[in-house]
């Protein structure tokens, strides 16, 4: 008996409601044990990366049907990221929630989930770990390559540089207004290997699609054909009870976490893998991605940090082109959602331009990944994306500059009298996932316009906020405890010498111990914008856990499984 006949079978005054409402033109076989899955839909005109999925869902429900099975399109919470304030990371928990709890009450038998934008599909994995019923991803894509006066734009990375070169007058204004039609050129997410990107990575990475899929550009037919594909193995799926909990092992995560590294991958993907092994028991460590992370090599050169873009990825033998390259340091036995182990579909895999997907024998950085820095200011841990900072500072002492608030950095960072020189080192606290709420990504603080102006492009910038995946620079980040929550960046007062070095991983004050010991908080740094005193917010500053474990809500880590024990009539 499937999951979708404890709503369905029977001849009782229950089944009838539940069949009679459901029919509507459906087959009268449809209830007689066919494989009932949804197609978990994030299209939102609201979330503009993930509009196209309502396409991409036909091809799917499409798949599902011509292999036996009753397709079933649920639109679920969607996060556009550039558009909702303060931040969309403040309701991935929210979104996963209620993905959760829909797959749970509804009468269905495996789920497929349409994600993108970069929110959407750690909260879609998220829940369906929670939930455990036999699931697959179809990531939606990334756009096509815009040009502005016959330059390539990285979507999200050159905003970023395209502002801080109308900051530093090397750009009018009216020409920055210009670039902004040329920076979407189709449908699809950022096409930079930002957190959406690596997301659709590492939910490969992590064998929860169809091998291959990641990265075809949302405008390709061939994602399509994917898609329809995708929906016949959502029924293979069911058939087979292959549920994420079997999929998704510690294996896969160091599968994923080899991805991360040898993609260059966004810092984002570190809380959010964190967060959905929470979800699924998973023991998996801040360290690990260090420990597993720190000897893989670098091997694509793909803006924020490098030099091409998703396409040019496509173009050169895409996702499993690269795994190929570090099939060596892949567990061997951590199977996909097709039953088979990631590693079986690498050996035909082909570099087609080794410009874009680098041979091992050359990589762009020998040991790149994540790396995880403790000491004074980090008790806890905070990480720094090696492959996206400056090699001069990767060991440095620089005097603090602090920063209480965004408003405060905004308010103060090109002020002339700002007490700032090369060597400084920015800090930005109240901004973890109690303190903002909701842990922003503005840790990639903007230069001092009077450094700016003198060519500098780079300084040690320190928070406890996250950064985007578009971002680059010498920053580290998620450090935790965050200030709000009593962390040691809340000591810290202008002018003391911080001491980072990347080798030793280590993240210390030049106080003397004594004196540091003796520290109070300062008044400002702990203090959140405008405590929330109701809805989800509060709920949030309540129960969010740190960054460290992957800031999700304390009682929604771990899986409540798919029963549903009482009947609703
Ligand atoms: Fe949606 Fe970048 S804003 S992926």
């Amino acid at each position: 008996m499937t999951r979708s006949q404890e709503w369905y079978a029977g001849t009782d005054r229950n089944s009838y409601i539940h069949r009679a409402w459901m029919r509507r033109g459906l087959p009268s076989d449809a209830f007689d044990g066919r494989p009932h899955i949804v197609v978990a839909n994030t299209a939102s005109d609201l979330t503009p990366c993930n509009s196209h999925l309502t396409e991409v869902a036909q091809s799917v429900k499409q798949g599902i049907w011509e292999a036996g099975g009753i397709p079933l399109e649920l639109p679920v919470m969607s996060l556009g990221e550039t558009q909702v304030k303060p931040t969309a990371m403040l309701w991935r928990n929210l979104a996963a929630m209620s993905i959760e709890e829909m797959l749970r009450a509804n009468p269905i038998d495996g789920v497929v989930l349409l994600g993108g934008c970069d929110k959407t599909i750690p909260s879609l994995l998220m829940a369906a770990s929670s939930v455990d019923l036999p699931a697959v991803v179809v990531p939606g894509g990334p756009m096509l390559t815009g040009t502005f006066r016959g330059v390539a734009l990285g979507c999200g990375t050159d905003v970023w540089r395209l502002s801080e070169e109308v900051r530093a007058g090397e750009l009018s204004e009216e020409d920055f207004l210009r670039s902004e039609s040329s920076m979407i050129r189709s449908k699809g997410h950022c096409n930079t290997m930002g957190t959406a990107s690596t997301m659709a990575v590492m939910a490969e990475a992590l064998g929860m699609t169809l091998p291959g899929i990641a990265g075809t550009p949302a405008p390709d037919s061939r994602l399509l054909e994917q898609a329809q594909t995708t929906g016949r193995l959502a029924v293979q799926l069911v058939a087979d009870d292959r549920r994420p909990s079997q999929v998704m092992t510690r294996g896969s995560f160091l599968n994923a976490i080899v991805a991360l590294a040898a993609f260059g991958g966004s810092t984002n993907a570190v809380v959010h893998l964190l967060a959905i092994a929470g979800r699924l028991g998973v023991d998996l460590t801040l360290e690990d991605f260090d420990r597993t992370g720190s000897g893989v090599p670098l091997l694509v050169d793909l803006q924020p940090a490098g030099e091409f873009l998703m396409e040019d990825l496509h173009r050169a033998g895409g996702v499993l082109a690269v795994l190929h390259q570090v099939a060596d340091l892949l567990d061997p036995d951590a199977i996909t959602v097709t039953g088979s182990p990631l590693v079986s579909y690498l050996d035909d895999a082909h570099t087609w331009d080794q410009a874009v997907i680098r041979p091992r024998t050359a990589p762009i950085i020998a040991d790149a990944g994540i790396a995880v820095l403790r000491g004074d200011l980090a008790p806890d841990g905070a990480v720094l994306k090696i492959a996206a900072a400056s090699p001069h500072l990767l060991k440095h002492r620089g005097r603090a500059v602090v920063f209480d608030s965004v408003e405060d950095l905004r308010a103060r960072i090109d002020d002339p009298d700002l007490d700032v020189d090369v060597d400084s080192v920015l800090v930005l606290r109240g901004c973890g996932p109690k303190g903002y709420p909701g842990m922003p990504e503005v840790a990639n603080m903007p230069l001092p316009k009077k450094l700016l102006e003198r060519g500098v492009r780079d300084l040690v910038r320190i928070s406890d906020a996250r950064m985007s995946g578009t971002a680059y620079g010498t920053v580290v980040l998620h450090v935790a405890p965050e200030s709000a929550a009593g962390g040691p960046l809340a000591l810290l007062r202008e002018g003391d010498v911080v001491v980072l070095d990347v080798p030793a991983r280590r993240l210390d004050v030049d106080v003397p111990a004594a004196e540091w010991a003796a520290r109070q908080p300062s008044e400002q740094a702990g203090a959140r914008y405008a405590a929330p005193t109701r809805g989800w917010e509060r709920l949030y500053v309540d129960h969010v856990q740190q960054a460290d474990t992957g800031a999700d809500l304390d009682f929604l880590v771990g899986s409540s499984g798919d029963q549903v024990t009482r009947e609703s009539h």
